[in-house]
C-alpha cells in the first residue's frame, strides 16, 4: 500500500526540513520527500494542509510502571496514551516493581511491548540493585537483554564513587547514564518546593539546593570520566549557571526538562492539590522564565514527559501521603508547542528537542523522513483547541493538573509501519 500526505508542513529536524510539501510512504517504510509529488497509481491520499507532519516524538523518561504496579498503568495502557500522545518509541523508567535491575525484568518489558504495546519500548535499566544505591547492577548481562540506558530515576546514587564507577563502567558498554539530581539528605520528608508555599501550607521543603548539589556532582564525575551524563527533569533555575559553566568547559553532559516546570508553579499545590505533587516539585515563576531562556540558549536540549501514572488510591488521600508525580504522555506535544507561540523555540529546534536529541542520546537511529526507513509519522494539528477530558486520557491513572483544562496542539493521525491511526 502506498500513503501519500500532501501539503504538509514536513518538519524532520535530522535532516534540518522545515517546508510545506509531500511525503510518500510504500510499504510501511518512507519512499521521499519533496515539494510536489504526483504519482499516477492508486494511492491512500492524506490531505494535510494546516498540519505539522512530523516523525514520531521520543520520549527518554517514562514510566509505565509494569510489572508490579499494573492498576497504575501497564505496557498497553501506556503506550496506548504514548500512541494519542504522538510518542513512538517510550524509554520507561526502571522503578516498577520488581525494578529493573536484571535480564530478566528487562527480557519481560521488551516481550511484553512487542506482543500487546501499540509503540516501541526502550527499557532503561537501574544503575544500582534496587535502586539501594549499594551495588551496581550487570550493564553487559542487561545491555544484550536490551536495555537502551541505565537510570536510578527517582533516587540519586548517592555515594560518589558508587557513580564514578557506574560511569566507567557504563563506558565499557556504551550504555547512556541518566542521573536523577536530588541529595536526599536534603529532601527526606519534603512534599514541596522550598518558598512561600512551603511556609504557607506548613508542608516540609525541598530545597533547589538539592538539586543543584547533584548536579554539580555529577558534572563533576563525567568530567573526571570523560562520560557524558544526563540530567533528568531540571526544574530549578539555581542549577543553570553550572550547566553554562559546564559548557563552557567541554565536560559532556546533556540535560532535560519536562513541560509542567516551564508551564506550571508551585501556585498550583495552593489547595493541597496533590494533582501537581510531583519531584522535583515545581517552583516559582522565576524558575519557569529560566528554564524556558535555558531552552532557548539550548543548554537544556530535550523534553521529555516524566509521566509518573498514580491512581486515586495514591492521590486522592492527604498531601504528605500522596505519591508523587503527574501524566504526562498526552500533553508533552501541546504544552511544549507553547514554546513555539511564544517565539522560544522554532517548529524545527522543538522537534529536535523532542525527536532527534533524546534518540541521540539513546544512541538510537532517530525516527526521520529519510528514505527507506521505517514509517513512525504524525500529523498534528499545531492550532486546535480542546478540552483534556477523562475519556480522551488513556492511560488508567488520570493524574494531571491538566484535567479539564485546555489545551492547544492535537495529534490527528499516526502512520506506524503500514497502519494509519486516526485519533
Ligand atoms: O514525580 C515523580 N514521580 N518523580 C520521580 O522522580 C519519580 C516519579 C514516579 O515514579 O512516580
Amino acid at each position: 500500500m502506498k500513503i501519500l500526505i500532501k501539503r504538509g508542513r514536513l518538519i524532520d529536524p535530522s535532516q534540518n526540513l522545515d517546508i510545506v510539501g509531500d511525503l510518500l510512504i510504500e510499504e510501511g517504510r518512507i519512499v521521499g520527500w519533496e515539494r510536489n509529488i504526483e504519482i499516477s497509481e492508486k494511492v491512500e491520499l492524506i490531505w494535510a494542509e494546516g498540519l505539522w507532519i512530523l516523525p514520531g516524538l521520543v520520549d527518554i523518561h517514562v514510566h509505565l510502571r509494569d510489572p508490579g504496579e499494573e492498576w497504575k498503568e501497564d505496557i498497553t495502557s501506556g503506550t496506548l496514551a504514548a500512541l494519542y500522545g504522538g510518542v513512538l518509541r517510550v524509554a520507561c523508567m526502571p522503578n516498577t516493581k520488581p525494578p529493573n535491575d536484571t535480564p530478566e525484568v528487562t527480557n519481560y518489558i521488551i516481550k511484553k511491548a512487542q506482543e500487546k504495546g501499540w509503540v516501541k519500548v526502550l527499557p532503561i535499566a537501574c544503575i544500582t540493585k534496587n535502586q539501594e544505591g549499594k551495588e551496581l547492577t550487570e550493564f553487559g548481562r542487561l545491555k544484550r537483554s536490551g536495555a537502551v540506558a541505565l537510570s536510578d530515576d527517582g533516587r540519586w546514587v548517592q555515594n560518589s564513587e558508587l557513580m564514578k564507577r557506574a560511569l566507567h563502567y557504563a563506558k565499557n558498554f556504551d550504555l547512556p547514564v541518566i542521573s536523577h539530581c536530588e541529595d536526599h539528605s536534603l529532601t527526606e520528608g519534603g512534599q514541596v518546593n522550598q518558598g512561600k508555599m512551603s511556609a504557607k501550607l506548613g508542608l516540609k521543603e525541598i530545597p533547589a539546593m538539592a538539586e543543584v548539589i547533584g548536579v554539580i556532582r555529577d558534572l563533576l564525575l563525567a568530567k573526571d570520566t570523560n562520560y557524558p551524563v544526563h540530567l533528568a527533569h531540571i526544574s530549578s533555575k539555581e542549577v543553570l549557571p553550572f550547566l553554562r559553566w559546564a559548557k563552557e568547559e567541554g565536560i559532556p553532559f546533556t540535560a532535560e526538562t519536562c513541560p509542567h516546570y516551564f508551564t506550571l508553579t508551585e501556585k498550583e499545590v495552593e489547595n493541597y492539590n496533590t494533582l501537581a505533587k510531583v519531584n522535583p516539585p515545581l517552583r516559582g515563576e522565576e524558575d519557569v522564565y529560566a528554564i524556558k531562556q535555558a531552552l532557548k540558549e539550548g543548554i537544556i536540549e530535550v523534553i521529555s514527559s516524566d509521566h509518573a501514572p498514580h491512581s486515586e488510591l495514591e492521590k486522592k488521600v492527604e498531601f504528605e501521603w500522596a505519591s508523587f508525580g503527574m501524566l504526562g504522555l498526552q500533553t508533552l506535544f501541546p504544552l511544549s508547542l507553547n514554546l513555539v507561540r511564544e517565539e522560544i523555540l522554532s517548529p524545527l529546534k522543538l522537534a529536535e528537542y523532542l525527536i532527534l536529541n533524546p534518540s541521540k542520546i539513546l544512541k538510537i537511529e532517530p525516527p526521520s523522513f529519510k528514505s527507506n526507513v521505517l514509517a513512525e509519522v504524525i500529523l498534528v494539528s499545531p492550532y486546535e483547541k480542546y478540552i483534556l477530558t477523562e475519556d480522551l486520557i488513556k492511560s488508567k491513572s488520570k493524574n494531571t493538573p491538566f484535567l479539564n483544562q485546555e489545551l492547544q496542539g492535537r495529534v490527528k493521525k499516526v502512520i506506524l509501519k503500514d497502519k494509519i491511526y486516526d485519533l
